[in-house]
């Protein structure tokens, strides 16, 4: 097989990506406010839904703070197993609501310690090369060919937990794409020391910034928030997301792949305050607050998307956004193995400093990434990538791994990981009668793209 170009970033870290870590931000060009103006003519309409919102952001405060972590809905992997590997119902209408699921179990307990031993003593053999952030004393580690990292994200548990939360998505039967294949998307990890303050990560949404606004497809996904109906706004539907355009700036921020969740799996024992995740859990609201507000009446002239810069994460901040910051929550208690999905579009935090005595607050993000041609272009270039042991295309290009040997290589992956990672075909055993033309689609261009 090929390889293909990479399009490879500059070198970097973690803060290339927020501009609360110290990216560079610009003054936006005027033509936002015409964009504004086009996209929402009548802001008299908007102004109603705004109130309608506020009004139902301050009926659910009061359960989310009263609540705190235990409003995150949680399962354990052997009942969506003991499921037919769905969510039972009553928990994917939470998952609904809240945009977000935390797996007990995901990977037994010793599994996690056991690759997190293995991805230390990897640092340790290769300190001398390593790069993360903050560079003096990484707690975000700039690794990605772990061979413990290429296991993690084929387990087994991967599969099932993320393809059950796959489908609480949908689209039209014509809509080119997979729910039920997961493609390996290879992201970095974390281990924050005890007492870090360092990678504390104000609340942001991934997935682009200005182009929710600005991409006419990516747009189309919140065309009921800005008709002044948000309550009809489905943030679980994939028909305008999987062309939509999230990454106009080609920026160390972008993510290539359609992720439907993000997500990670702790390798530790990690308790609220001890650096974890912070998310909103409203997931309907939350988007149409920040996906509206810019548009308002006392907004709608300056050419300001209140937090989106362009090739950034979206920001969300007290001054502009206080309805979500005050309804934000840390994960509860996550174990050895837990895993934690959230919405592509939910606002998130990572909490200001691990205060954890004695334990360090480690993750591996893996995010839920559905068969589809955007993914499986990104895969390609993954691949060649992976091949060539340099970084993947969405991350900062300091290529440390590539003369590491002891990194995953085609021949140190199993059967599944290959096919995850590009190297094998899906088989089209995989489809049956009841698929969908467009997951018949979805397949064909799979196997199209990566030339098998
Ligand atoms: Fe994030």
């Amino acid at each position: 097989m090929m390889l293909s170009s990479t399009n490879a970033k500059a070198k970097g870290n973690i803060s290339s990506v927020f501009a609360h870590l110290g990216a560079s931000t610009t003054k936006l060009d005027p033509r936002f406010v015409t964009l504004k103006k086009d996209i929402c003519k009548t802001t008299d309409v908007l102004q109603a839904s705004y109130d309608r919102l506020i009004s139902k952001f301050e009926e659910e405060k009061k359960e989310i703070q009263a609540k705190g972590s235990s409003v995150i809905p949680e399962i354990h992997i052997n009942d969506i197993k003991n499921n037919g590997g769905r969510l039972p119902d009553a928990v994917a209408a939470l998952v609904k609501k809240r945009g977000c699921l935390v797996v007990r179990g995901l990977l037994d307990r010793t599994v996690a310690m056991q690759y997190k031993a293995d991805i230390k003593q990897y640092i340790d053999n290769n300190r001398d090369v390593m790069v993360g952030y903050p560079q003096d004393q990484p707690q975000v580690w700039e690794l990605y060919w772990t061979k413990a990292q290429a296991a993690a994200r084929a387990h087994p548990h991967f599969d099932i937990a993320t393809l059950a939360i796959n489908q609480l998505w949908h689209g039209h039967p014509d809509t080119p794409i997979d729910l039920s294949k997961n493609l390996t998307y290879c992201d970095r990890l974390r281990i924050r020391v005890p007492g870090d303050e360092n990678f504390a990560l104000a609340e942001h949404v991934d997935g682009g910034s200005l182009e929710r606004w600005e991409d006419p497809e990516y747009r189309k996904c919140y065309e009921e928030i800005f008709k002044g109906h948000w309550e009809n706004f489905d943030p679980f539907d994939v028909t305008h997301r999987i062309e939509a355009e999230m990454d106009l700036y080609d920026a160390p921020g972008g993510c290539s792949m359609f992720r439907l969740f993000q997500g990670w799996v702790s390798l530790s024992d990690i308790t609220p305050g001890g650096g974890t995740l912070r998310v909103c859990p409203l997931i309907k609201e939350q988007t149409a607050y920040y996906m509206m507000k810019p548009l308002l009446e006392d907004h709608k002239d300056q050419a300001d998307f209140m937090g989106a810069w362009p090739g950034r994460c979206q920001d969300i901040s007290a001054t502009h956004h206080r309805p979500i910051i005050d309804t934000m929550v840390s994960l509860p208690t996550m174990q050895y193995g837990d895993g934690v999905f959230w919405h592509c579009d939910q606002v998130h935090a990572v909490e200001p400093k691990n205060e954890m005595k004695t334990e360090d607050s480690s993750v591996l993000y893996i995010p839920s990434t559905p068969m589809c041609r955007r993914n499986t272009e990104y895969l390609k270039r993954q691949r060649a990538c992976f091949l060539a042991g340099i970084t993947p295309p969405d991350f900062p290009g300091n290529n440390t791994e590539q003369h590491i040997n002891e990194r995953a290589t085609p021949e140190s992956l199993d059967t599944k990981q290959k096919i995850g990672m590009g190297l094998l075909p899906f088989s089209s055993s995989s489809l049956d009668d009841n698929s969908t033309p467009g997951q018949r689609q979805a397949l064909k261009q799979h196997n199209d793209i990566l030339g098998f």
